[in-house]
C-alpha cells in the first residue's frame, strides 16, 4: 500500500533520515517537482505552443465542515489554503473549474435551505472572494439545492458553457429534477430546457474538444440515466474528443467509457484536504494547446495548505478502459433492466427502503422483489444478475409456482435453480437483514 505524505515523513524522521533528506526522497519518489516550470517541461507543453492555456481543477471542497463531516477542520479554509497556492502561479491558469459539494449537509428540503445559504456565504468569502483567478463552478449531491445558492451567487448561472482556444466546456446541474424527499445519492437527472440548452450549445460549437464538468462523474453505475440522456448530445458533437471532469468519489481517477458510440475520458480529483479525512490532498492542473486537452499534473499539498510539489500524472497517456454498468449488463446478459429506468414493469414489491431516481438503497431490514421471466428471446433463463453498489449483504429468496422456496446469501450473480426454470416466472426478492446496507442498480438474465 502506497504510503501518504505524513505516513512517509514519520516513516522517513523515525529511520534517522533528516527532513531535507525525506523531502528529496518523497520527491524522487512521486516524480514530484518544485517548481512549475519543470513540470510543464516533463509534461511536454509550454505556454508558447499554439492556443496554449492551462486550467485548474478542485473539488469536493465541504466547506463547511468545520464542526462535524467526515472533513470536518476547525477554521476550514479560513487561513492559508489552496487558494493562495492557485493565485501565486505564474503563469497564470485560465480558470479554476470547482465541481460541486463546495458546501454539504443540503439536500431539496426547504428545511436545509437557511442553513445553506449561510454555509454558501462563508464558502463564497474563504474561497470565491480571494480566488484572483477566475472560476467556474457547479453545485454537487451534498448541495444541490439552487435556492439557496442563488440567493449568494445570484449573477452565477446553475449550468453554464463558454469556450476557450478550440475547448467548449459546460458546467451541469444535477439536481433540478430532485424533489424535498430525494436522498443524497439518487443519481444525476437532467431536465428538458438544460438537455435542450446543451444539444444547442454542442450543435453549434466548432471546437475540437468538449469537456462537461459535472459533479457525480459520468462512469459511475448510478449515473445511468445521465448517460441515458446526455447520449445522443455527445453522439453529435463534431469535434475530436469528448471529456467529462467530476468529483463526488474524493479521488484521483482517469478512465475512458464510451458514451454515444464515441470515447468519454472521466477524469475524476481528490479534494484539497484528502479523501475521506483531513490528510494531504490536491487539486488538478489540465494542460491544453491547439484544442486539446494534452497533459495533466497534480499539486500536491497539506491540508492546512502547505504545498509539496507537481507530481505527474501516473498512465496519463493510457487510462484504462471502463464498461458501464449498461454495457456490462449488455454483455452478459440475455435482458436486463436498470433500477428507475425500465425495472418498473418487474418491480413487484418495496419496502422499508428509499427508492432512488436510479438506484433502490437497502438499509435495515428493507426488501424489494421482482417477477424476472424464464424465458428470454424462446431461452431459457439460467443465470440472474444483480447489479449491486457496495458490497451485497442479506440474502435473495426465489419463489416460483409449484417450487420449493429457496434461500441463499446475496450474489451479483448465480445460477437459477432447475426448479425454477420449468415455469413461465419466478420472483426474486433481496432482504437486507439487519445489518447491511447496499444498493442495487440493475438485474438481468441469462
Ligand atoms: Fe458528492
Amino acid at each position: 500500500m502506497e504510503l501518504n505524505r505524513r505516513q512517509f515523513f514519520t516513516a522517513c524522521l523515525a529511520s534517522g533520515l533528516s527532513l531535507a533528506a525525506a523531502e528529496e526522497l518523497w520527491a524522487a519518489a512521486h516524480a514530484a517537482d518544485f517548481d512549475f516550470e519543470g513540470i510543464c517541461r516533463k509534461v511536454g507543453w509550454s505556454p508558447n505552443d499554439p492556443d496554449a492555456f492551462f486550467f485548474l481543477h478542485a473539488t469536493d471542497l465541504h466547506s463547511s465542515e468545520v464542526e462535524v463531516g467526515a472533513l470536518r477542520m476547525p477554521h476550514k479554509f479560513e487561513g492559508k489554503c489552496f487558494v493562495q497556492d492557485m493565485n501565486a502561479l505564474d503563469p497564470r491558469p485560465a480558470f479554476v473549474a470547482l465541481t460541486g459539494d463546495l458546501i454539504s449537509m443540503t439536500s431539496m428540503n426547504p428545511s436545509t435551505w437557511d442553513r445553506a445559504e449561510q454555509y454558501f456565504a462563508r464558502y463564497k468569502k474563504i474561497i470565491c472572494d480571494r480566488l484572483e483567478i477566475p472560476f467556474w463552478q457547479i453545485i454537487g449531491n451534498n448541495d444541490c439545492a439552487a435556492v439557496p445558492y442563488k440567493k449568494v451567487f445570484p449573477e452565477l448561472p446553475v449550468y453554464w458553457s463558454f469556450e476557450r482556444g478550440g475547448i467548449c466546456f459546460a458546467g451541469l446541474h444535477g439536481y433540478n429534477c430532485w424533489g424535498a424527499q430525494t436522498s443524497n445519492h439518487s443519481g444525476i437527472l437532467y431536465d428538458a430546457e438544460q438537455l435542450a440548452w446543451l444539444s444547442e450549445i454542442v450543435a453549434k460549437t466548432s471546437a475540437r474538444t468538449l469537456v462537461l464538468f459535472t459533479h457525480e462523474p459520468l462512469k459511475d453505475a448510478d449515473q445511468h440515466c445521465a448517460r441515458r440522456q446526455l447520449a445522443p448530445i455527445v453522439q453529435s458533437f463534431q469535434g475530436e474528443a469528448v471529456w467529462n471532469i467530476a468529483g463526488h468519489n474524493h479521488g484521483n481517477s482517469d478512465r475512458v467509457i464510451q458514451l454515444g458510440g464515441r470515447p468519454m475520458r472521466v477524469v475524476e480529483s481528490l479534494t484539497p484536504v484528502g479523501s475521506w479525512s483531513p490528510d494531504d490532498g490536491l487539486y488538478r492542473l489540465l494542460f491544453a494547446k491547439n484544442g486539446l486537452i494534452t497533459a495533466s499534473a497534480y499539486r500536491w499539498l497539506t491540508k492546512d495548505g502547505e504545498p509539496f510539489g507537481f507530481a505527474e500524472v501516473p498512465n496519463w497517456e493510457n487510462p484504462a478502459p471502463m464498461e458501464t454498468l449498461e454495457e456490462s449488463f449488455g454483455r452478459k446478459c440475455r435482458r436486463f433492466w436498470l433500477v428507475g429506468e425500465d425495472d418498473a414493469e418487474i418491480r413487484a414489491e418495496c419496502e422499508n427502503m428509499e427508492d432512488r431516481i436510479s438506484n433502490l438503497y437497502f438499509r435495515r431490514n428493507a426488501f424489494a422483489s421482482w417477477n424476472l421471466p424464464t424465458r428470454v428471446d424462446g431461452e431459457p433463463a439460467r443465470t440472474v444478475y444483480l447489479g449491486f453498489i457496495g458490497k451485497p449483504g442479506g440474502t435473495v429468496t426465489l419463489t416460483a409456482d409449484g417450487a420449493e422456496p429457496q434461500t441463499f446469501p446475496a450474489a451479483a450473480e448465480f445460477e437459477l435453480p432447475e426448479a425454477f426454470r420449468k415455469t413461465e416466472k419466478f420472483q426474486v426478492r433481496i432482504d437486507s437483514g439487519e445489518n447491511t446496507e447496499f444498493r442495487i442498480c440493475a438485474l438481468g438474465v441469462r
